[in-house]
């Protein structure tokens, strides 16, 4: 399969990727480090910047340990030019012509585990001010950063962007082209279906996008609409193997997600403005949402159920994945993870208990800043993101959130989510019953929103399951009753009783400090010390049940 693609191609107009690229090398910058998996799109990408006639000409040339220094299409270029990465360096400072060199994995002989790395660290700095106005660059090729301190100023990191939609389409033409004459495969296109083809493959790297297509292809024989979604589903596969991000499919709705009326609103209100008559409106895409809390109250189950409410794919991003030795270097993974979700773009992206990912930000951890340098990325692509990535972060422990987190500009609102008010009580109950196939008419309903103050949520739900088998444990045919309910109900110590009374101090502070979740009474009456002693009674048909 060939990979000349339309931005490529000497006629094409150069990508946003090209264009930067070349106004770095105009400028004179005598170092560009190019993250990318994709070597031979990059260095295609390159060449293709360096159009006939662009004075003075300079031509690309690629250099690897293997292969030496060579042409773009891998022909020798010296017998003098040398393998050896101590000895390319002086090589290309002596040498006259103007070029840009890409060298190919230089980060290994940068890693200071090698034992050359002082020489070429050193030599790397040598060349920096004659090449400055010797029209030379070097682009170091790779798919890891690893820059050792010493040159850091130096270097310009640059990421290669995933493949756009017309490097996509071109593959797809391509795929067209091959199986033209193939009497096997059956091509079948209508208006629109190119597009939607191509917006399938989008977030994949060009050798991913034509392995998914080639499979598709190969496996159903034909080329048309009914291709999405076997695209989507190969997708969500590479995706998957990110390890760091995970497609996470939900039959969580507002339906599902008892009381939280504030919350809802502001989120039914955000989800509307991801349009683009939004956007010609002036608004800008929202960026996200901060949930905190008393455990178990629905913050996850909140964060789970917007994305299906928007329609949008939801991304489930595990931090601590970043990290994971194995996954590579962290500082990469956490670009990586943002450059998908953009290319997935519009999406919700979900980050839970995201205080835990983050842990070691604060104080001396021994990990040499990784993990606050890998913060600080995630917090200045929030503030500056301007893909539809919606984030939705949620946190359980208000203390160990670092206070840049709050800063303004990276969420657009902090919402704390406090143990149910009666009327919410009613409400995660009604909705618990009939996910267990259960009519909370059939229920003294009143009773049971009584006794189950101070139940979070997730208290209440692991009360109905409860009764549940104590109903079950009667007989197969037994009824669920209201006084299996009411068993189950007392014999429940909800967190917000037996919790440390120094956390319910945070919970106060954070229900001053932050926008509340829900706009009913006076939540979890016997949860602190200076609650109420009477609840406000729950109606006897709670009239908001079922009405989100
Ligand atoms: N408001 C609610 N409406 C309906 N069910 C709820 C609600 N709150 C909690 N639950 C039930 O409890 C479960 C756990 O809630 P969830 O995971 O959202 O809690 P959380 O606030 O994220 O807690 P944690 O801080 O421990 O992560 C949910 O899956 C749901 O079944
Ligand atoms: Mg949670």
């Amino acid at each position: 399969m060939t990979q000349q693609t339309a931005s490529t191609s000497p006629a094409a107009p150069l990508s946003p990727f090209q264009e930067k690229l070349r106004t770095y090398i105009r400028a004179g910058y005598p170092i560009l480090y190019l993250v990318t998996a994709e070597e031979d799109r990059a260095i295609k990408l390159i060449a293709g910047i360096l159009k006939e006639g662009e004075a003075p000409r300079r031509k690309p040339y690629v250099w690897s340990v293997s292969r030496g220094l060579c042409t773009v299409d891998l022909r020798p270029v010296a017998a003098a030019a040398p393998k050896n990465p101590e000895l390319i360096l002086p090589f290309l400072l002596e040498r006259e012509d103007p070029g840009i060199f890409i060298l190919e994995d230089f980060h290994f002989f940068l890693d200071e585990r090698a034992p050359t790395s002082p020489l070429i660290i050193r030599q790397l700095r040598d060349v920096i001010g004659p090449f400055k106005g010797s029209y030379k660059t070097i682009v170091i090729l790779s798919s890891v950063l690893k820059i050792p301190p010493e040159l850091e100023k130096d270097v310009t990191v640059i990421d290669l962007e995933l493949p756009d939609e017309a490097e996509l389409l071109a593959i797809l033409e391509d795929n067209i082209e091959q199986f033209r004459d193939d009497p096997k495969v059956e091509t079948n296109l209508g208006e629109g279906d190119r597009e939607r083809i191509v917006k399938a493959l989008n977030g994949l790297t060009l050798m991913e996008a034509e392995n998914a297509l080639a499979k598709v292809i190969v496996t159903n024989r034909r080329i048309d609409a009914r291709d999405v979604d076997l695209l989507l589903a190969e997708k969500e596969q590479i995706i998957r193997k990110s390890a760091m991000l995970e497609f996470y499919s939900t039959p969580e709705r507002f339906g599902t997600v008892g009381g939280l009326d504030l919350l809802k609103a502001w989120l039914q209100q955000r989800g509307k403005a991801f349009s683009d008559a939004a956007r010609a409106f002036g608004l800008p895409s929202p960026k996200g949402l901060l949930l905190v809390g008393v455990p178990g109250c629905g913050k996850s189950l909140t964060a789970k159920a917007v994305a299906a409410e928007w329609q949008m794919p939801l991304l489930k991003f595990d931090l601590g994945k970043v990290f994971a030795p194995l996954v590579g270097q962290a500082e990469d993974n956490m670009r990586r993870a943002i450059k998908m979700a953009e290319a997935v773009a519009p999406c919700v992206l979900w980050i839970d208990e995201i205080e835990k990912g983050l842990a070691g930000t604060r104080g001396p951890q021994g990990d040499s800043g990784v993990t606050a340098r890998v913060f600080g990325t995630l917090l200045t692509w929030m503030e500056e993101k301007t893909k539809a990535v919606f984030t939705i972060a949620t946190a359980n422990d208000i203390e160990g959130l670092p206070p840049e987190l709050l800063r303004k500009g990276r969420f657009d609102d902090v919402f704390f989510i406090d143990l149910p008010t009666p009327q919410e009580r009613a409400n995660v109950l009604a909705i618990h019953l009939a996910k267990h196939h259960r009519d909370y008419n059939d229920f003294a309903l009143e009773r049971h929103v009584a006794a189950c103050d101070g139940f979070s949520g997730a208290e209440i739900e692991q009360a109905v399951i409860s009764s549940l088998y104590l109903a079950f444990a009667e007989g197969e045919k037994a009824k669920l009753e209201d006084r299996h309910l009411e068993q189950a109900i007392t014999t429940t110590v909800p967190l917000s009783r037996s919790v440390d009374p120094k956390v319910r101090v945070l919970w106060d502070e954070a229900r001053r400090k932050w926008r509340r979740a829900s706009s009913e009474g006076v939540a979890g009456a016997a949860a602190g010390a200076d609650a109420v002693s009477e609840p406000p009674p729950a109606p006897k048909q709670p009239k908001r049940v079922f009405e989100f």
